[in-house]
């Protein structure tokens, strides 16, 4: 079996396109939407995050706000600083980029974003909303996940959504997601975890096998029914003396002996990846269409 790629890169080319009109016909009323990150310390992955969000929220005609704070920053000053962006009308989504350095109560700065600029969706508010299926923003990796199974004509009515990984960025909202009713949804949802007993038993049921638990490789295609349809949110950097990096990026499937058993699946790099960042910018705009009709 030919597998199809569903490449995040083409899904969202499609979404960009979409958010521009939706940009410009803000802009046409007066509003240019405000997105603000804030980074504390210099870990280097977290660095190349931001810097990759700020660039496409200029390349779409968005504000774009990056806040630089030292990695010795108190709880104090972080707390002003996300008191003062939740004020400032100007910015309409903004997010505190993870992790912060271990001397700060991640939890506590989560909780004092205003759930109304929070396009990252991790304030509980927002997490119990897609809980309950009255999602205001959604978290950007499942919607990315499910953006490319709508987008790539992946019927999910019925279907059987095996999600290994049970993290609150992923998997769980991905399992609340998937279980709503509505397109792209309506599935039977199964999640499955480091813990689980006899876990290729059930991920071999998978109609639709979501995979985000940080293992490189870790789904064989033992593991996966044949015709299925894989989705692989993993990004480990592995050791490879023949790449001019000495190392590269691999999924959490092995995509050379998994893609010929399945009617579709995502690459690493090239799948879910650019996917996250496009949703949070559709979160950013969707934040300034909600401000712009409260004016
Ligand atoms: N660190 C890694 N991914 C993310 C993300 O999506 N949001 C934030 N705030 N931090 C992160």
């Amino acid at each position: 079996m030919t597998a199809k790629l569903i490449l995040g890169k083409e899904v969202s080319e499609e979404i960009y396109g979409e958010l521009r009109q939706r940009i410009d016909a803000l802009k046409a009323r007066g509003v240019t939407p405000g997105l603000a990150v804030v980074l504390v310390g210099e870990d280097p992955a977290s660095q190349v995050y931001v810097r990759k969000k700020g660039e496409m929220c200029e390349s779409l005609g968005m504000k774009s706000v990056t806040v630089r704070m030292p990695a010795d920053t108190t709880q104090e000053e972080l707390m002003a600083k996300v008191d003062e962006l939740n004020r400032d009308p100007t910015i309409h989504g903004f997010l505190v980029q993870l992790p912060l350095p271990s001397h700060l109560d991640e939890e506590q700065v989560i909780n004092a974003i205003s759930p109304s600029k929070d396009v990252d969706c991790f304030h509980p508010t927002n997490v119990g909303r897609v809980l309950i299926g009255n999602p205001d923003f959604l978290p950007a990796t499942p919607a990315g996940v499910q953006q490319m199974i709508i987008r790539s004509g992946v019927e999910t009515s019925g279907k059987h959504v095996v999600v290994i990984g049970r993290s609150n960025i992923v998997g769980k909202p991905m399992a609340a997601m998937m279980l709503q009713r509505g397109l792209g949804a309506d599935s039977t949802v199964t999640v499955v975890h480091s813990r689980t007993k006899d876990l290729p038993s059930i991920t071999r049921q998978a109609d639709i096998l979501s995979v985000a638990i940080g293992k490189p490789r870790f789904v064989t295609p033992d593991m996966v029914k044949d015709g299925a349809v894989v989705i692989d949110v993993g990004t480990n950097r592995i050791e490879d003396p023949t790449h001019p990096k000495g190392s590269r990026l691999v999924g959490d499937v092995d995509f050379d002996s998994v893609k010929d058993k399945v009617s579709a699946i995502t690459p690493v790099p090239g799948g879910v990846g650019p996917m996250t960042i496009c949703m949070l910018m559709a979160n950013a705009v969707k934040a300034a269409e909600r401000a712009s009709e409260r004016c």
